[in-house]
C-alpha cells in the first residue's frame, strides 16, 4: 500500500509504536539518541509531513520558515517549552504533547526525590560502595530531615501537583500550594490542599516541590531570594523544568547549609549540570527521569504516535493541542 504522508521520528522509540505508525504512514526513525541542531532539525523536516520529537529538539520560527510540508509536531513530553507554539500556529503546523499518561508515575518520581534527598539516600549508598562501612558506624551519623508529619509545599498545581498532593495524605502532611489562581474548592478537598501566597508558601513549607511549567514568567520562580525565605532544614524538589530554578543561587545555598538538601531531576541549560551542584552531597541529582517508568513512557510513545496520526487525519481523534 503507497503511504501518502511522511513522518519523521528524532529518536529510537519503540518498536511496537513505530510498527503501530508504519500501519498509516512511511517512518523513518532516528536509530540513535542525541540532540539535534537547528539545521539538522530543518533539514529533516523540510521532507517531511509530521514529526515525533524530544525535548532536546527546540523548533522555532527559523527551523520552519520555508517548510511548506510539515503539519504535525507531536512532543513527547507533556511540557512543550521546546516548541515556539504562535510560531507553528501561524504557519499552520499543529502541536501536540502528552498530558495525563505521566501524572502518576511523575508525582511517584517526585516523592522519591523528596525521600531520598532528605535521608541521604544516594549519599550513604555512594559511602557504602565506597567501601567505607567497615566497623560501626556513629549512632548520630547520617542523619537527615523527617519527611512524615511535616508541611509539604506545592509551587505549580496542575495535574501532576495534584497527584503529589494526594499522596501526601498517607504521610500525614498537610498539603500547601499556590498558584496563580485557587483550585477549585472540590479539587482541593480531594488534594486536602490550601492555596497560599507564593512568599507565605515558601516560608511555612518544610519541603518544596517544584511542578509548575516553564515560561518566560516561571524563568528563576526560585532564586537568591526565595530561597532565603525558605527554611534550612527544607529539602526543595525540582522535578517540572531547569530554568525555573537558579541553579547558581540554589548551588550556593545547599553549600552554606541554608537549605538541608534537594532533589533535582531537571537542571538549567541540561544536560550540562552546574559544577558546585555535582558536588554537593545534599543534591540528589538525576537526568531527567521523571517519567521514565516502562509502562508510562510507552504510554507517552504511544499518545504521541496516536496524536499525530490524528493531526495527519488518519486516526479517529482530533489529536491533543497542547493544554
Ligand atoms: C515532560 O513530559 O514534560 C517531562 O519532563 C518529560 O519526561
Amino acid at each position: 500500500m503507497s503511504k501518502s504522508h511522511k513522518v519523521w521520528v528524532s529518536r529510537p522509540l519503540f518498536p511496537e509504536v513505530l510498527e503501530h505508525l508504519a500501519r498509516y504512514v512511511e517512518v523513518q526513525a532516528e536509530t540513535s539518541e542525541r540532540k539535534h541542531t537547528a539545521a539538522e532539525l530543518r533539514e529533516k523536516l523540510a521532507g517531511v509531513d509530521g514529526a515525533i520529537i524530544g525535548l532536546s529538539d527546540r523548533i522555532d520560527g527559523a527551523v520552519i520558515a520555508g517548510n511548506r510540508r510539515l503539519r504535525a509536531i507531536a512532543n513527547l513530553a507533556v511540557g512543550y517549552n521546546n516548541l515556539d507554539v504562535p510560531a507553528l500556529t501561524a504557519a499552520g503546523i499543529f502541536a501536540t504533547n502528552t498530558p495525563d499518561v505521566l501524572n502518576e508515575t511523575t508525582a511517584d518520581y517526585a516523592w522519591a526525590l523528596l525521600l531520598a534527598a532528605a535521608r541521604r539516600v544516594s549519599s550513604a549508598e555512594r559511602w557504602l560502595r565506597a567501601g567505607n562501612w567497615r566497623g560501626g558506624m556513629r549512632f548520630d551519623d547520617w542523619l537527615g530531615v523527617d519527611v512524615h508529619g511535616r508541611t509539604l509545599g506545592i509551587l505549580g498545581m496542575g495535574r501532576i501537583g495534584q497527584a503529589i498532593a494526594r499522596r501526601a495524605y498517607g504521610f500525614g502532611m498537610p498539603v500547601l500550594y499556590h498558584n496563580r489562581s485557587r483550585l477549585p474548592v472540590a479539587i482541593e478537598h480531594d488534594c486536602r490542599a490550601t492555596w497560599v501566597e507564593k512568599a507565605e508558601l515558601l516560608r511555612r513549607a518544610d519541603h518544596l516541590m517544584l511542578v509548575l511549567p516553564y515560561s518566560a514568567q516561571s524563568h528563576h520562580a526560585i532564586g537568591a531570594a526565595e530561597l532565603a525565605l525558605m527554611k534550612p532544614t527544607a529539602v526543595l524538589v525540582n522535578i517540572a523544568r531547569g530554568g525555573i530554578v537558579d541553579d547558581a543561587a540554589l548551588a550556593v545555598a545547599l553549600r552554606e547549609g541554608r537549605l538541608a538538601a534537594a532533589g533535582l531531576d531537571v537542571f538549567e541549560g541540561e544536560p550540562a549540570v552546574h559544577a558546585l551542584l555535582r558536588e554537593l552531597d545534599n543534591a540528589v541529582l538525576s537526568p531527567h527521569l521523571a517519567s521514565a517508568s516502562a509502562d508510562t513512557r510507552r504510554a507517552m510513545a504511544q499518545l504521541a504516535a496516536d496524536n499525530l496520526l490524528a493531526a495527519l487525519g488518519h486516526g479517529p481523534d482530533a489529536g491533543h493541542p497542547p493544554s
